[in-house]
């Protein structure tokens, strides 16, 4: 991970966060251990609990909490009160609470309003990493309910380029493969969402050899998905034909109980939205005759009254972390990097107040995506042109003409 390593240098040296503690909500996986020592070694007291109770990795947890001296609240397979009440832990590390914070997915920041409101004035501001936490958040701002400035760190066009498409495409269907060694030449692929991730699934699944379906509720991404080749259909339509489902919408039953009676025999069902509400495991389990867990690691089997039986990964978890490892670590070094870049820059700007930024979602400013962006081709040795004056003077002046 270059570009955190070369951060990690620098913040080192500067020490932005100096005397500040930050509280993170993130997945449990070694690229995190990096964005945390990194935070660490830029002067903050780090406390850290998990974003998703399948995808922690205990042997990581416990390296961080043992030898870099983060307070982690964290182990894999909690149950959903366990999962909550290591959120409120790491809230009350130290106990007047944190000044930064750092989540994936809004449960942080959700309970940190509605269960240690105590805690929120000493907040100065926080970053968000995934889609599904920036609409929570946005939903909090519209309703003047968000207390804190929130970097929608998850809305760069670099980091939804990179992470959504990229490391989401390629990780679902790496879970995917792990979970079940399906061949996915010549198979129908149904892709729910064609967003950011979505549209990387697509691609990717496209990649293997496979006939892509995708099923849109947005007539300008379903336009998109039609012009770059895949076939749109709703998901009514899609049930039948599909032998491999993914959803990646961010929504909730988007895979219901009409569209699994609909199923054929042995098709595979995987989530890599956020949350796992996109594929309905209620009505699968209330459809089915039998369930049989762990046919394979990741994979249970239901078995339906009339002798099907579909393939659910991952308990309807995102597939990519929980079957796989998630995004491979050149993805998370540019997230995490524009992430460390935006709190630092928080830092100076909330708390050293050098500007004002109100309570509320804000865009990551652009210099420091570009930046992120720079310093990767840098790491990577690739170096691109620059405007010379003439095209600057011709791109800013309009009495130029053609
Ligand atoms: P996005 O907003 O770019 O795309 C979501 C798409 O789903 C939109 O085009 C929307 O029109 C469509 N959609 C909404 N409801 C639908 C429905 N009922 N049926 C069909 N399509 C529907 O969001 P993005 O960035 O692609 O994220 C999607 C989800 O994936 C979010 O929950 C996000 O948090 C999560 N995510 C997961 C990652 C992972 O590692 N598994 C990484 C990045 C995002």
């Amino acid at each position: 991970m270059p570009l955190l390593a070369a951060l990690h240098e620098r913040f080192a040296k500067e020490r932005p966060f100096d005397g500040l503690a930050i509280a993170a909500c993130l997945h449990i996986t070694a690229e995190t251990g990096t964005l945390v020592r990194l935070l660490r070694a830029g002067g903050a007291a780090v406390s850290l609990a998990a974003s998703n109770p399948l995808s922690t990795q205990d042997d990581i947890a416990a390296a961080l909490a043992v030898n870099h001296g983060i307070a982690v609240f964290a182990r894999a397979g909690i149950d959903r009160h366990g999962y909550y009440r290591h959120i409120e832990l790491a809230l009350s590390e130290p106990s007047q609470g944190p000044d930064l914070v750092i989540d994936d997915g809004g449960d942080l920041v959700n309970t940190l309003h509605t269960k240690a409101a105590a805690l929120l004035p000493n907040v100065k501001g926080g970053c968000e990493s995934t889609t599904t936490g920036v609409i929570r958040l946005r939903r909090m701002a519209a309703e003047g309910a968000l207390a804190f400035p929130v970097i929608a760190a998850n809305d760069t066009a670099v980091k939804r380029m990179v992470d959504n498409t990229c490391g989401t495409g390629q990780s679902a269907i790496d879970g995917i493969l792990r979970a079940t060694n399906t061949l996915l030449a010549s198979k129908t692929v149904v892709v729910a969402g064609f967003g950011a991730s979505g549209r990387g699934i697509a691609e990717y699944a496209r990649g293997f050899g496979a006939q892509v379906i995708v099923t849109e509720v947005d007539p300008v991404h379903a336009l998109d998905a039609a012009l770059r080749g895949f076939r749109v259909l709703p998901m009514a339509q899609a049930a039948p034909l599909g032998e491999v489902f993914v959803t990646a919408t961010g929504s909730v039953d988007v895979i219901n109980a009409d569209h699994l009676t609909a199923m054929r025999d042995g098709a595979i069902l995987a989530n890599a939205g956020h949350f796992d509400a996109e594929i309905d495991v209620r009505a699968l389990t209330s459809l089915a005759a039998a369930v049989h867990p762990g046919v394979r690691p990741h994979v249970d089997a239901y078995e339906l009254a009339d002798g099907r039986t579909l393939l659910l990964l991952a308990e309807g978890r995102v597939v990519n972390l929980v079957a796989a490892e998630g995004h491979p670590p050149e993805v998370m070094d540019l997230a995490f990097g524009i992430e460390a870049l935006a709190l630092a820059w928080l830092a100076g700007t909330v708390i050293n107040n050098t500007g004002t930024l109100a309570p509320g979602v804000h865009e990551v400013p652009a210099d420091i995506d570009a930046e992120a962006a720079s310093l990767v081709l840098a790491t990577t040795g690739t170096s691109i042109d620059t405007l010379t004056a003439a095209q600057l003077a011709y791109r800013e002046s309009w009495r130029i003409g053609s």
